[in-house]
């Protein structure tokens, strides 16, 4: 009979040198408090043997897709979802090239692309395997599904050389893994509303005022909030991004419409975070028809769009957690804070844009900010970060609830709301 408090953890053997160390990862996330599932890929078999899963594991460990006996016992989809996470340690170059490319031709690839738990792989291997463009390209894939890849780190390898390419150390791997299972279920339940991508505002019927926006940092923090167990609602600007799994969308194009839908979407949210670049200005009168090219200068009279996140940080709904993005070219600590306290957020984004970071790239660095308080989030990419940043919205998000005592936020007077951010 398994006990419930413990944590089910299916771990995945591949065939690498680094697999001597596997039997001691078993040990460390049983003392932590796992229950430990090993599945063993053929190439692993060559490595380590299968009883010596058993011994350390007190279970027979998983080698082959086609076992009657042990299909009996637990099936490969019950067995996918008894794991409340799957880790890969050692992960080969070959198994991360099946894992990218969907494949199910043995056992283990099977559970991968059979379950919803999180999935982590521990990659090893020679330091130019590990280099070599297409195990890259194939780790990018696998990074971009929100698959988490702990290492390598960078050391002596078995094979003489020294470079990037060992697996984590026992230790650290299980260190990892209890950190992922905590963050999976920092946020079960919780309603998350966020905005994402641009607006465009428009001239006339063919033309627009817009930003650089592609949607993908607040596309990816829809995705670790729902990896954190949350309940997303995404309210996007139109961007060529397809919609993260267990996500719900409305799609909206000026910021007027992005207005409505979070007023419309407000009720219920405990957490509001909106990383949309909303275009600030909008024509004052937009031309119903396409306005004629003359060859004169024009002039074109604007005027302010609604700050959608002040004013959802006013309304009486408030959610429990505001959160707010600022993309700064310069200065961009003091600008940041100044929106923290102007639009009396609970914490804000501050990222700098230009170069090779921010808008329409693919790695993002982060400043979060709080009332007394602050964390780096270093360079990484989007969805990376992404998580990082989500665990951190749980964390003043549970804190905030503590301060609360059991009062919703927008039921607390001012001097309440004060003290509870510090
Ligand atoms: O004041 P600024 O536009 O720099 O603030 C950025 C933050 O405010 C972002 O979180 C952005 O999503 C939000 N914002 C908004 N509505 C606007 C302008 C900005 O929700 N009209």
């Amino acid at each position: 009979m398994s006990d419930p408090t413990r944590k089910r953890v299916l771990l995945g053997v591949t065939g690498g040198i680094a697999a001597y160390k596997s039997p001691d990862l078993v040990r460390r996330l049983i003392e932590r408090g796992a229950d430990v599932q090993v599945a063993m890929t053929a190439s692993a078999q060559k490595f380590v043997t299968p009883m010596t899963f058993q011994a350390v594991s007190s279970r027979p460990a998983r080698t082959d897709l086609w076992d009657a006996a042990a299909e009996a016992a637990m099936g490969h989809i019950e067995l996918a979802r008894w794991a409340e996470l799957i880790l890969v340690a050692p992960a080969s170059a070959s198994f991360l090239a099946r894992l990218a490319h969907g494949r199910a031709d043995d056992l283990l690839s099977t559970l991968c692309l059979a379950s919803e738990a999180p999935l982590a792989v521990a990659p090893a291997m020679n330091r130019l395997m590990w280099a070599n463009p297409a195990t890259q390209a194939n780790v990018t894939l696998l990074r971009s599904r929100g698959i988490r890849v702990l290492g390598p780190a960078t050391g002596d390898q078995a094979c003489g050389e020294t470079g990037p390419g060992r697996m984590l150390e026992p230790l650290q791997l299980a260190e990892e893994a209890f950190s992922l299972l905590r963050s999976s279920a920092a946020l079960i339940g919780v309603r998350v509303l966020i905005t994402a991508g641009p607006t465009r505002e428009h001239i006339d019927p063919v033309r627009f005022i817009g930003n650089r926006s592609s949607g993908k940092m607040g596309f990816a923090v829809a995705r670790a909030a729902r990896a954190a167990g949350a309940q997303v609602m995404l309210v996007s600007g139109p961007v060529a991004l397809d919609t993260p799994p267990g996500v719900r969308r409305i799609n909206v194009e000026t910021a007027e419409q992005m207005h409505a839908a979070v007023r419309e979407e407000l009720s219920g949210a405990q957490i509001f975070i909106a990383a949309a670049a909303v275009a600030d200005y909008r024509p004052s009168a937009p031309a119903s028809q396409k306005i004629k090219k003359t060859g004169v200068a024009m002039d074109m009279r604007l005027e302010p769009v609604p700050d959608i996140l002040a004013s959802v940080s006013a309304d009486q709904r408030r959610p429990r957690l505001v959160v707010g993005f600022a993309a700064e070219t310069e200065r961009m600590e003091e600008h940041a804070r100044q929106k923290l306290e102007g639009k009396h957020l609970d914490m804000i984004v501050a990222n700098k844009v230009g170069g090779q970071l921010g808008f329409d790239a693919d790695d993002n660095a982060l400043l979060l900010l709080w009332p007394g308080g602050s964390r780096r989030i270093e360079r990484g990419a989007k969805l990376a970060i992404a998580h990082e940043l989500m665990a951190a919205v749980a964390e003043r998000f549970h804190e905030q609830e503590r301060e609360g005592a059991g009062r919703p936020a927008n039921k607390r007077t001012g001097k309440e709301r004060r003290k509870a951010r510090g």
